[in-house]
């Protein structure tokens, strides 16, 4: 296994990313607060690059309980999801799994964050 220094935690902002190449692997590796999750960048529909794509807050519907009438949208900001910018899937930044199926899912990178630096190990 190898283990390969990407940055100093502070480097990266809050929701920031930095993707990699790391021999013949590329990474994404997403900083969510004080968490970091890393992601192989191929994306599991037809392999697009789906760690250059957008993070966005889960949307819902802000329905009236009685009427059914909706209120517009809420926004789930501790939800969030990257969208691969090729078709639009969607995938939790934390889990990898899509929301609509459990047989699409993102490849987990290991990350380790020491010391206040920022480790992926492959
Ligand atoms: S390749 Fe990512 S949505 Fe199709």
């Amino acid at each position: 296994m190898q283990t390969v220094r990407i940055g100093a935690v502070e480097e990266f902002e809050d929701r920031g990313k930095r993707v990699v190449t790391i021999g013949d692997a590329e990474i994404g590796i997403f900083r969510l607060g004080d968490e970091f999750h890393a992601w192989h960048n191929t994306c599991p529909h037809q392999g697009g690059p789906v760690c250059q794509g957008r993070l966005y807050a889960l949307v819902q519907e802000n329905l009236d309980e009685a009427t059914k009438q909706s209120h517009g949208r809420l926004y789930d900001e501790d939800k969030l999801n990257i969208v691969c910018p090729w078709h639009g899937l969607e995938f939790d930044i934390r889990t990898g799994q899509h929301p609509g199926t459990s047989e699409l899912a993102l490849e987990r990178a290991t990350v380790q964050v020491d010391g206040g630096e920022v480790y992926v190990l492959l």
